[in-house]
Order: C-alpha cells, then sequence, then structure tokens
C-alpha cells in the first residue's frame, strides 16, 4: 500500500488549496469550458492518485460550468482502500458526481479508465512515478487527445524557518528517500516536474507552468507537526544519527508548539493543452 494516511491528506489540503497555482489553473480550465461549449452532454474528468478527492474540490469552483448548460463528472482513481471509502464519503457529503474507482495505476492507464474521459488531473502524485511511466502517460494522452493538469509536483525545495545545521542532513535523506520505487519503478521525485513537461512539449502539447510552494503556516501545528516527523522518519531510514536526530525533531516540535516555526517546499503546477 502507499502508505498515504487520510489523516495526512486532510491535514495538507488547506496548504495545498492556498498554494495551486492560479494561472495554470486558468489556462487548463479555460481550456475545458471550450471542450464545453462543443457538448451539451456532461464532461467526465479522470483524477489519478486521488487520495480523498482534493483535486476535485479544488477545481470544482474554478471549471465555471453551470453558465454553460455543462455539468462535470468526475472518476477518482485510487489503489488504497481505506483512501477510496473516504474519497466516496467526502464526495456524497459535498454533492459532487463522482466514481471513485479502485485502480493501481502502476501499469498504466487502463482503456476502462480512459472510456468517456475528456480531461485528466493529477495533484501530488507525479513526483512517485519513473521516467518510462511519465513517457508512457503523455504517450497515452496524446493519442486520446486529452488535456492534462498536474498540480503540486514537489521540486526539491525545502526549508524551514529558524535554519538549523541538521536541516541538510534532513534535506539529503528526503532526496534519497524521494528516488526509492514508489511502486512504479524509480520514482523522479524533483525531477518529475521538468520531465512532464518535456514529455508532453514533445507531443506538441502547449504547457502551462508554475510554482505552487508550501509556506505552512505556524498555527499549523497538526500539519507541520506530520511534516517534520515525516522528514525525520526518512532521515532515520536513511542512516542519520538517533542522538542528532531526536535532538533536532524535539527542538522542532517545541518550536510548531510556539507558533515559532515556518515550513516551506517547493512545488511546480503544469498544464499540458493539446493543440
Ligand atoms: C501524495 S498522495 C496525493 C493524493 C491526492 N491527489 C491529494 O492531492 O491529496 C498520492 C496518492 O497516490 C495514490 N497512489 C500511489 N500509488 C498508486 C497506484 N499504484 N495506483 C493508484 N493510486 C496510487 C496514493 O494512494 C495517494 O492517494
Amino acid at each position: 500500500m502507499s502508505g498515504f494516511s487520510g489523516d495526512w491528506l486532510t491535514a495538507r489540503e488547506p496548504a495545498d488549496l492556498r498554494a495551486r497555482n492560479p494561472e495554470v489553473r486558468a489556462a487548463f480550465c479555460a481550456h475545458l469550458r471550450e471542450i464545453a461549449r462543443g457538448t451539451d452532454a456532461p464532461l467526465t474528468v479522470l483524477d489519478l492518485g486521488a487520495g480523498t478527492g482534493a483535486t476535485m474540490r479544488a477545481l470544482s469552483p474554478h471549471l465555471g460550468m453551470p453558465h454553460l448548460g455543462v455539468s462535470v463528472r468526475w472518476r477518482l482513481a485510487e489503489h488504497d482502500p481505506a483512501l477510496i471509502a473516504l474519497a466516496g464519503e467526502l464526495a456524497r457529503r459535498d454533492g459532487h458526481e463522482a466514481e471513485v474507482v479502485a485502480a493501481d495505476l502502476s501499469q498504466g492507464i487502463s482503456r476502462d479508465l480512459l472510456a468517456g474521459v475528456d480531461a485528466v488531473t493529477t495533484s501530488a502524485f507525479l513526483d512517485l512515478v519513473s521516467a518510462d511511466w511519465l513517457d508512457g502517460l503523455a504517450a497515452t494522452l496524446t493519442r486520446a487527445g486529452l488535456p492534462f493538469l498536474a498540480m503540486l509536483t514537489y521540486d526539491g525545495r525545502q526549508s524551514l524557518d529558524p535554519e538549523h545545521p541538521f536541516d541538510a542532513v534532513v534535506r539529503a535523506a528526503m532526496t534519497a528517500h524521494q528516488g526509492g520505487d514508489k511502486g512504479f519503478g524509480a520514482a523522479l521525485g524533483p525531477a518529475a516536474h521538468a520531465h512532464a513537461a518535456a514529455s508532453f512539449r514533445q507531443e506538441d502539447y502547449r504547457v502551462v507552468e508554475g510554482a505552487s510552494d508550501w509556506r505552512a503556516l505556524p498555527e499549523e501545528t497538526a500539519f507541520q507537526t506530520m511534516l517534520v516527523e515525516g522528514w525525520a522518519q526518512a532521515a532515520r531510514e536513511t542512516g542519520a544519527r538517533e542522538g542528532e536526530l531526536d535532538d533536532w525533531l524535539a527542538l522542532r516540535r517545541s518550536q510548531i508548539a510556539d507558533a515559532r516555526l515556518v515550513t516551506r517546499v517547493g512545488h511546480r503546477d503544469l498544464a499540458a493543452l493539446p493543440g
């Protein structure tokens, strides 16, 4: 299983929402509205690695379809049974028209999953996949002539304010962890965004891209605690010295408790639009 808990995805959702790049989102939504003008059928948007359905919640208010008389149906593809259940529950709560499909995406996007789809989205997912997987996705979407929106792809930047000398060890551990196999072959990690942009440009897509950095707020204590604990765990797994690591984590927890820590993580968003 992927190891992304519903609690973690819920804790990060407000920071994600603030971070999503408005220009990239606007370019994608404008493209979708153009597609909608040519049809009175509902549009179907497939979200890859949907988690609890955060992409759908983030994007829905910006699609602006009702005045065109067009509705949007979501197909949420996810492999974790607990997240599938939660995504379904939240979609019903919020009145979204959504089907949550149990799908292991590691072998690519199946024909069934793509059937009737007008656009494909994803958030915080591309850095998990390999170069071959991403090239396969670009080729599949090109064949189908589909637009793609990938948000919140980690780009390797991470910083804590105030700084501490041990941050460099933690950053190195994160980088090492990013490259591990997440079920798709060696993960692209921080190279994923640039790789995706190049793959889609090679397929003659117009690519619109921009930053979507997290800046966790001092009062987001649960989110920041999970962040630093996750980073400490990555450092532990890569053999960081236990004593120094424990001291670092204790200091960061106390700074979070005193609302004195600001964490920043670099992300990129990308809309790939067929001509
Ligand atoms: C970082 S989470 C992002 C979730 C969601 N998109 C969001 O922004 O909150 C990555 C998601 O990809 C899913 N995932 C990982 N490997 C997968 C696979 N092989 N097939 C389908 N989903 C997968 C995880 O279960 C998780 O929900």
